[in-house]
């Protein structure tokens, strides 16, 4: 057996040609252009091309971006009076601030700042608290894309065992939570899933990842989920992105589970577009709520 591709790519497109329509719909209606400010802090080289892309989607849906690009010695005081400033700003809906950041910023006390109307992350603990109780305000780019590509696909995940690999802020907990909530903005087949999640002190893990009818891997390393660790058939999302030697490397051995696997993302051109896409979708929703519109 060899697995069905799912084409984040081709998903994304989708998403985004739909999303152009709304933004330049709501821009008619309203008069108000959605704007992202982005934050980059630092000299990271693979955040630089993440906020790069970002800059470049916005553009092309019609949103307007703005990049603050802060040097690796900025104070955090400094990058919070900013975030203030942006806070206090009519013109900007959306507030992202790039992680990581540089290690004597305390992640925590930046993201905090955010107003949680303007955090289209949906890393606010206000907004992750909303999640918890399944009434979402925004959801994270990453596993809203997830949702929305297996949506897409025809993929429920009501009733199936959600194995999920990492227990990271950004990807594994809030994954998790929406898996387990009772709806989901794809509708209650999307959700309502039996859901386990895996970190590195989890015992015996392959035997756990083999129980799995969809399994996440979002861990940051390469090639680290191996045929042996999936069921056949099972649905494999990939979301890492690693740098190696022989290029950009998913948390899969993507040939090897290729042949084991029912459905499988690839890397790159599965998650990742995704996690653009529906950062322009939140800050379209971000424009709409400020704007007091939710037509
Ligand atoms: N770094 C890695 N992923 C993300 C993300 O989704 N948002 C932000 N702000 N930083 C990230």
């Amino acid at each position: 057996m060899t697995a069905t591709l799912l084409d984040g790519k081709q998903i994304a497109e989708q998403i985004r040609s739909e999303l152009t329509g709304e933004v330049a719909a709501f821009v008619d209606r309203c008069g108000i252009r959605p704007t992202l400010a982005a934050i980059l802090v630092g000299d990271f080289a693979a955040s630089e091309v993440y906020v790069r892309n970002k800059e470049r989607a916005c553009q092309r849906a019609g949103l307007d971006s703005r990049v603050h690009r802060l040097g690796s010695q900025t104070r955090e005081e400094e990058l919070l009076q900013l975030i203030e400033q942006l806070n206090q700003n009519p013109a900007v809906h959306g507030i992202l601030v790039q992680l990581p950041l540089p290690g004597h910023i305390r992640e925590a006390r930046v993201l905090d700042a955010i107003d949680p109307r303007k955090d289209v992350d949906a890393f606010h603990p206000e907004n992750v608290g909303l999640i918890a109780q399944g009434r979402p305000r925004y959801l994270p780019c990453t596993p809203h894309g997830i949702s929305q590509l297996l949506a897409r696909t025809g993929i429920k995940t009501r009733g199936k065992h959600a194995v999920i690999v990492g227990r990271s802020d950004i990807v594994g907990k809030p994954m998790a939570l929406m898996l387990m909530n009772r709806d989901s903005t794809v509708g209650a087949d999307g959700a309502n899933a039996t859901v386990t999640v895996c970190h590195t002190q989890t015992a015996d893990l392959p035997a756990v990842t083999r129980s799995a009818d969809l399994l996440i891997a979002a861990i940051g390393r390469p090639k680290f989920i191996t045929a042996d660790m999936v069921k056949p058939g099972a649905v494999v999302v990939d979301v890492g992105i690693n740098r190696t030697e022989s290029g950009l490397v998913g948390d899969v051995d993507f040939e090897a589970v290729k042949s084991i696997a029912g459905f499988l993302t690839p890397v790159p051109g599965g998650v990742g577009p995704l996690t653009v896409a529906m950062l322009l979708v939140n800050t379209l929703e971000a424009a709409r709520r400020q704007a007091g519109r939710t037509d």
